[in-house]
């Protein structure tokens, strides 16, 4: 059995997946009620999850990384990052981003490479299931809160079962689109995709690993 410190200090972003090793139906539908224990503000459990496989998951990435491919970098309806980006946060963010390209062996300046890399977000990173999340658009933001929990805990809970993630806020860019093809309705927001499969052992790219500050940086006790 899995601790709870290595379910979450194991867990990574997972950008390489075992394409041929479906996750069958019963299994996703066990990780989202493990997930579905989740706490949420007078237990209202807000989130909705739409989940993607086969056909349908195939030509939404195909019309995805067309429009992305051409340079169609779409438009999010809400702001996940600050508008006007600053340190430490700048700094956190190109450590991310350079560290992902270099263990690719993507040089700075390879436009080309970091838009195909990109936009293996749009495939799902080759995992078979897409999962997206919505709220009812009149919710407020003590149920994106909720949603955030339910969300690691659905990362934390297939780890329990071999699987693995990678939360992708890529498909919002283009949420109009996903939407449609989903078929969620338009009272519906978009707040995350999320990729879920068995991990690749062999794919290079899983063996990046982020770094994190340490707690004494972010915390402060009043005694
Ligand atoms: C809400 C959310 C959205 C994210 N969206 C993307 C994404 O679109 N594409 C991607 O490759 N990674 C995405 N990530 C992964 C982050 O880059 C990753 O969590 C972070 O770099 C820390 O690395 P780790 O998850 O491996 O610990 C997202 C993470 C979160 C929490």
């Amino acid at each position: 059995m899995i601790s709870v410190e290595d379910a979450i200090a194991g867990r990574q972003s997972t950008r390489g997946f075992l394409a041929d090793k479906p996750v069958p139906r019963e299994l996703i539908l066990k990780v989202l009620e493990v997930a579905g224990r989740a706490p949420s503000g007078s237990n209202i459990q807000p989130w909705k999850v739409w989940v993607v496989t086969g056909a349908v998951k195939d030509a939404l990435s195909k019309e995805l990384l067309e429009r992305h491919m051409s340079g169609d970098q779409g438009k999010r309806n809400y702001n996940y990052y600050p508008v006007e980006w600053r340190e430490p946060y700048i700094g956190r963010r190109r450590e991310c981003g350079w560290g992902l390209y270099s263990t690719l062996g993507i040089e700075k300046g390879d436009k080309e490479k970091m838009l195909r890399q990109h936009g293996r977000n749009y495939e799902f990173f080759g995992a078979p299931v897409g999962l997206f999340f919505t709220l009812d658009k009149d919710m407020e933001l003590g149920s994106w809160l909720d949603t955030g929990m339910f969300i690691q805990s659905v990362m934390l809970a297939a780890r329990g079962f071999g699987l693995e993630t990678c939360p992708q806020a890529a498909f919002c860019n283009h949420f109009e689109m996903v939407t449609a093809r989903v078929g969620i309705p338009d009272d519906q927001q978009l707040v995350c995709g999320m990729a879920l499969g068995f991990p690749d052992p062999d794919a290079v790219v899983n063996t990046f690993r982020t770094t994190r500050i340490d707690p004494e940086t972010f915390t402060t006790f009043a005694d």
